[in-house]
């Protein structure tokens, strides 16, 4: 169904394909498909990789260039009149949590890759070159930390560590990144932190304010910081059938009085504090064998640094002071500060926004996104639009086509202007 999103601006600006759009997210949410309509799709996996390598033949089919650094980011590249000039880049992340949906994420790599295909289709000359980017490793589930790939490029992290990082099986990040390379063998190589001029990104809201407002796009003004942390606590295996208490050091135990008084610290009456224990894990989780080990995460986000700061510090002593016989090891992979998107990238959004006469608010991010580290090193911005009842990092995520052709038009209308000011 092509929705005609024509205005007064006339040939300026591409009308890109609500339809072509549509199919493509059918197409991608295949890689990965689960049985409850979902996608887990973890980064660098061979479902993602097949991703790419559709991503990549669909960017050959407009004749435009792919490209891969060294950390397995991958970039679509169709070509400026001015081929020295630093690209406009817009894009996110192509893998997903492994009970994911179909939109986070790759909807901003295919509303940009949308963006490109109809501005060649448009015919229109951009003076910077344009290009899509596929940030590696977003979700940081297969390899820890997350945001791997664009905190690379934008040199927030060193690459060799990275490289290091190893997955569940002992594979490495390195050699996973070789497989993708492998896979993609017309691919040139891009040297890591390659300029880039200015950055956008598309993504579903994954809250519920744009749907419940009936608004179309959210401009984003901010993204909350974060504090994640690796706490394990170790005690002894023994018997479940003949250890009395008094000789027992179970870690689950005293996992679990560590867990009770982190909720304490966390719990803020006005509910702003986001606090979640995602993973926990119990070893060597027999039933007749009393744990000796257990490791969970923290996941901890607020807008204030302050709070950050101050409650994050009292992660490590309130495990030191809760634990009894067991010992308790804490350490903190990543963390992130709060973040304002201001100036160029925001108010051409705005305008591009007000152009198209879509309803719309602005709107501060409490997940995270690649453009937290592109807005270390180029003026950037993010758009959202509305997810079904705000459902994410869920197999029941949805969005309409409606939805997200105005997300992808305005993409395509904001690369425009930003690839021909000077
Ligand atoms: O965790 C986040 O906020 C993002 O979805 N990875
Ligand atoms: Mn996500
Ligand atoms: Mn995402």
């Amino acid at each position: 169904m092509a929705i005609d999103y024509s205005t007064s601006e006339g040939s300026k600006y591409a009308l890109i394909d609500a339809d072509r759009l549509w199919h493509r997210h059918v197409e991608m949410a295949r890689y990965g498909a689960t049985p409850r309509g979902g996608v887990n799709r973890l980064a660098l996996t061979q479902v993602d990789i097949d991703a790419h390598v559709v991503l990549a033949e669909w960017a050959g089919e407009r004749g435009f260039s792919v490209f891969v650094d060294d950390t397995g980011n991958m970039f679509m590249r169709r070509e400026g009149s001015d081929p020295e000039a630093a690209p406009v880049t817009s894009g996110s992340h192509c893998d997903t949590q492994p009970t994911g949906g179909r939109f986070d994420g790759i909807f901003g790599v295919l509303a940009a890759l949308e963006a490109l295909v109809s501005i060649e289709e448009a015919g229109l000359v951009t003076r910077r070159p344009l290009e899509v980017a596929v940030w590696n490793n977003e979700e940081g589930v297969r390899f820890t930390p997350s945001y791997m790939g664009s905190a690379i490029y934008a040199g927030s992290v060193a690459l060799d560590s990275m490289l290091a990082a190893t997955d569940s099986d002992g594979i490495t990040m390195g050699s996973a990144v070789l497989a993708l390379k492998a896979a993609l063998p017309n691919a040139a190589h891009r040297p890591l932190g390659s300029p880039i001029a200015a950055f956008i990104e598309a993504h579903i809201e994954q809250g519920p304010e744009l749907e419940v407002a009936g608004e179309t796009i959210g401009i984003v003004t901010g993204m909350q910081g974060t504090r994640k942390f690796s706490i394990e606590i170790a005690g002894d295996e023994a018997h479940a059938g003949t250890t009395p208490r008094r000789h027992r050091r179970d870690a689950f135990v005293e996992a679990v009085a560590i867990v009770n008084a982190l909720h304490e610290l966390f719990h803020d009456a006005d509910d702003t504090v986001r606090f979640t224990i995602g993973q926990f894990e119990v070893f060597p989780g027999a039933l007749a064998v009393v744990p000796g080990r257990v490791s969970f995460s923290i996941d901890f986000r607020h807008p204030e640094q302050e709070t950050l700061e101050r409650l994050g510090n009292e992660v490590e002593p309130l495990c030191q002071r809760v634990v009894e016989r067991c010992t308790v090891s804490v350490s903190e992979p990543s963390r992130a500060k709060p973040l304002r998107f201001t100036g160029l990238v925001p108010e051409i959004i705005e305008r591009a926004v007000g152009r198209r006469g879509y309803p719309y608010r602005h709107i501060y991010s409490g997940a995270g996104h690649d453009a937290r580290h592109m807005a270390g090193i180029c003026p950037s911005g993010m758009i959202f639009v509305p997810c079904e009842k705000g459902i994410s990092h869920n197999e029941a995520e949805n969005a309409s086509p409606e939805d997200l052709a105005a997300g992808a038009q305005i993409i395509a209308d904001v690369m425009v202007d930003l690839a021909n000011r000077d």
